[in-house]
């Protein structure tokens, strides 16, 4: 089983002191940030692109983990590469050609990762589990921080571990929305070794803290 990583959500950074909130992470044992794009059509928001991934890039050594919620999320994965990111996850639900678009990715130097809704069945990535460095579970539904984590993310898991265990795979398993130390546990049992979480780091009284609390979980 992998160890447990840790990826804050910048998305619930304070933006007027991006600085000061990466120099957090730089300092906790997170080893990657969770980067989210949002076009305003996959998803009801608009977040950022290129050349925040640029900025943030600059502020820290840190795997970059681009989750895309953008439709035809190809015209952008080599400006993301130019701008530094290390992972590119795009959606299931907004790729008709995602065997091509992971190939991309990786041809460009990056890991691959494919994000499921909440309403997508986990069957639908048996075929394209071989070529994935990650699949990562949406536990809320896609768009904002700070929503409530849907409880049948539990067993979306156990069902995806089965599957990938029948291919005799090891990647990645993420988990995104209203992750906090509470439901943290319970998830790391039931498969997922990369865990999401924006506004309960951010919002915690001290957010180092609160990663090497989560961390502490799989010891
Ligand atoms: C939601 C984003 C998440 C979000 C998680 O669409 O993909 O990454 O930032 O935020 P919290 O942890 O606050 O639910
Ligand atoms: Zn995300």
């Amino acid at each position: 089983m992998k160890k447990i990583i840790i990826a804050p959500s910048i998305l619930a950074a304070d933006f007027t002191k991006l600085h000061r909130e990466m120099d957090m992470i730089n300092k906790s044992r997170a080893k990657w940030v969770h980067i989210d794009v949002m076009d305003g059509a996959f998803v009801p928001n608009i977040t950022f692109g290129a050349k925040v991934i640029k900025t943030i890039r600059g502020l820290t050594d840190k795997i970059l983990d681009v989750h895309m919620m953008v439709e035809k999320p190809e015209r952008f994965f080599e400006d993301f590469k130019k701008a530094g990111a290390d992972i590119i996850t795009v959606h299931l639900e907004a790729s008709p050609n995602l065997h091509r678009s992971l190939q991309r990715i990786k041809d460009l130097g990056m890991k691959a990762g494919v994000a499921i809704n909440p309403h997508s069945n986990v069957l639908l990535l048996e075929d394209i589990l071989e070529i994935t460095d990650l699949i990562l579970i949406m536990s809320v539904n896609p768009g904002f921080g700070g929503q409530t984590f849907i409880d049948r993310t539990y067993d979306k898991l156990k069902i995806l571990k089965k599957l990938i265990d029948n291919q005799n795979l090891n990647p990645f398993i993420e988990v995104d929305g209203g992750v906090k130390l509470e439901n943290a546990v319970k998830l790391y049992n039931a498969g997922a070794n990369v865990l999401v979480s924006g506004s309960a780091v951010f919002k915690s009284e001290n957010p180092i803290d609160y990663i090497d609390k989560m961390l502490n979980l799989d010891t």
